[in-house]
């Protein structure tokens, strides 16, 4: 190596220590107030009905990273009731009818801050709760995935497909192939209550084809298209 290859490298390994340790800081102490960043030792009912934000401990198992440092620094409504989307809805109407002028805007970051903190969250690997490779991409019906998702399984009553389209109460899964890690999907898909017992998603007791080809159609739905 060249001693201007020799400088050059020593600089970045000393320039990644210090980011990565300001990443995981400014994480702990900009965003640990509204989300857990560890799993909860002792998940309650009261927990999740009292959280300012959605937990963000299995953050590196679930987001895609370019997505995670777009939304940090734009950040759009994923869930439009907020993360208790029943303390929006309006009193005396259907029960997915949200007062969405209530739920307070998301803080954004620069864009150096977005990409510090993105790493910081890629690093919360989740313990083990989403199998990796879980789901294979090969094979999967797309049509059988999007006929599971809006008529037979139901998924559609709770989570938008397309902006506008479907219900409210759940987060929008019309960007999923942009937001979220297949793997993820299909284990969120398969048990929601692995990742809090409490959760309000329905386990729905899908079989694995099921599951593949619904992950495959979420996998592919891409905001603006
Ligand atoms: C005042 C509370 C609050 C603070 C502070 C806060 N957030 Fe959030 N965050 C929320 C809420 C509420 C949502 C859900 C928004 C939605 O679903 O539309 C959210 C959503 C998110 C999401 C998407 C999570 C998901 O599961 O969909 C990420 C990622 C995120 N926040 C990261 C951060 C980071 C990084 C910081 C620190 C810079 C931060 N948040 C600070 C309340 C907060
Ligand atoms: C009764 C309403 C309801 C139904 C029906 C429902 N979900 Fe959900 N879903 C939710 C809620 C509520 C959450 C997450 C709560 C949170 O984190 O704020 C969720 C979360 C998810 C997530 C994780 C998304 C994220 O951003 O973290 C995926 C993926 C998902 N659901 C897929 C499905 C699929 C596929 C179906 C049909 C097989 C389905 N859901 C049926 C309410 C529902």
């Amino acid at each position: 190596m060249r001693p201007a290859a020799i400088l050059a490298a020593a600089l970045s390994l000393f320039a990644a220590g210090p980011a990565a340790a300001q990443g995981a800081a400014d994480l702990k102490g900009q965003c640990g107030g509204c989300h857990a960043l560890e799993k909860p030792a002792d998940p309650t009912v009261a927990r999740l009905w009292s959280r300012k934000g959605p937990d963000l401990w299995y953050a590196g198992a679930k987001f895609n990273r370019d997505w995670l440092v777009a939304w940090l620094q734009k950040p759009t409504p994923i869930r439009p009731g907020g993360v208790l989307w029943f303390a929006h809805a309006k009193a005396g109407e259907p029960r997915d009818t949200l007062d969405t002028a209530g739920v307070p805007p998301h803080p954004a970051v620069d864009a150096a801050a977005a990409a510090r903190l993105a790493d910081a969250l890629m690093a919360l690997k989740g313990d083990g709760v989403v199998a990796p490779g879980a789901f294979k991409a090969e094979g999967a019906n797309l049509t059988m995935g999007k006929m599971a998702f809006s008529k037979l399984r139901g998924c559609v009553a709770c989570h938008q497909e397309k902006p506008g389209e479907g219900g409210l109460s759940g987060p929008r899964l019309y960007d999923g192939g942009q937001r979220l890690q297949p793997d993820y999907v299909l284990a969120y898909t398969k048990d929601p209550q692995a990742f809090d017992r409490f959760v309000w998603m329905p386990r729905l007791g899908l079989s694995e084809p099921d599951l593949q080809r619904i992950t495959a159609y979420i996998a592919s739905l891409k905001a603006g298209q």
